[in-house]
């Protein structure tokens, strides 16, 4: 008996994209094409539904702000309550999380020297909730919950100095590491989130770039050892200031097997959409073989 990591999921998070749920806009020509790329994603989690998502996102000032910055910060509460982000919280409902494996990861992660501040009590904003919107939709007003457990894990993208690609990568491996050696018979996901390309102030603003974003998507299939060597300062050049969320896909992907040695995940999905707000977004199923 063993947790294990059966799929790795990957997706924007654009604050516009959970107000077009909430306020009934999904079929609007502006949104319908975006909707349409999560159908096959929401019909795959249908069938493959986890016990537990190990959701890897950043906070945007919601929960922590500039008093108190974790670079690496994880979920050990039993719920968490929805950001209230200025416009009152989404109407979704609360995070279930799952203590005793977020304590047993971040025994086991600290003990091989990575440092995450250890959080009992936080609300949980757009980067998380979002995700979760566009892969389960709405539940049902006679079943209102998410019907996974979730560990939200916190990375610093928003405060320099933020971690490394190279860094996220070799936590994402001690991650995997964590999760097998936990013994309770549990199916895992891990969803990496944020990106893709966009910035969304100065003289830059509105900034999308294609054909860095799919590079990206390939490398992130096929090289992502290679691809957690790229240094922040491409990131933010290429794909703008907020591309640099990006590096928290890096910490899912190397929690994947082929990372420690197993075979190559099977991509169940691969979508690209621009303009989502000022966001290009991307998304990506891989799932373990
Ligand atoms: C937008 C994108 C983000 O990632 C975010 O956190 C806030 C806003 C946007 O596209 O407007
Ligand atoms: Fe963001």
């Amino acid at each position: 008996m063993m947790a294990r990591i059966t799929a790795s999921v990957f997706t924007s998070h654009v604050p516009a994209i959970g107000a077009a749920m909430d306020l009934g806009k999904t079929r609007e020509p502006y949104w319908q094409p975006l909707f349409a790329g999560y159908e096959p994603g929401r019909a795959w989690l249908r069938e493959r539904r986890p016990d537990v998502v190990f959701l890897i996102y950043n906070d945007h000032a919601n929960a922590f702000s500039l008093d108190l910055i974790p670079t690496f910060a994880i979920g050990t509460a039993a719920r968490y309550e929805i950001a209230d982000e200025g416009w009152g919280p989404r109407p979704v409902p609360a995070v279930q999380g799952h203590p005793e494996l977020a304590a047993h990861i971040a025994q086991s992660v600290i003990q091989e020297d990575f440092d995450l501040t250890l959080v009992n009590r936080m609300s949980v904003d757009h980067g998380l909730t979002v995700p979760l919107s566009l892969m389960c939709g709405q539940p049902p007003a006679d079943d209102f919950r998410w019907p996974f457990a979730v560990i939200p894990f916190a990375v610093n993208v928003v405060q320099y100095p933020v971690p490394s690609g190279r860094r996220c990568f070799a936590l994402g491996q001690a991650i995997r590491r964590a999760v097998e050696s936990f013994g309770q018979d549990l199916d895992v996901q891990v969803w990496g989130t944020g990106g893709m390309s966009h910035q969304l102030q100065g003289p830059r603003a509105g900034l999308i770039n294609r054909a860095w974003d799919n590079a990206f998507l390939d490398r992130l299939i096929a090289d992502p050892a290679g691809l957690a060597q790229v240094p922040h300062v491409e990131y933010v050049r290429e794909a703008g200031s907020e591309g640099i969320e990006l590096v928290m896909w890096l910490i899912a992907r190397a929690a994947m097997a082929d990372v420690a040695g197993g075979a190559a995940p099977r991509v169940a999905q691969r979508f690209y959409h621009v303009p989502a707000s000022n966001t290009a977004v991307g998304h990506l199923i891989l799932e373990e073989t």
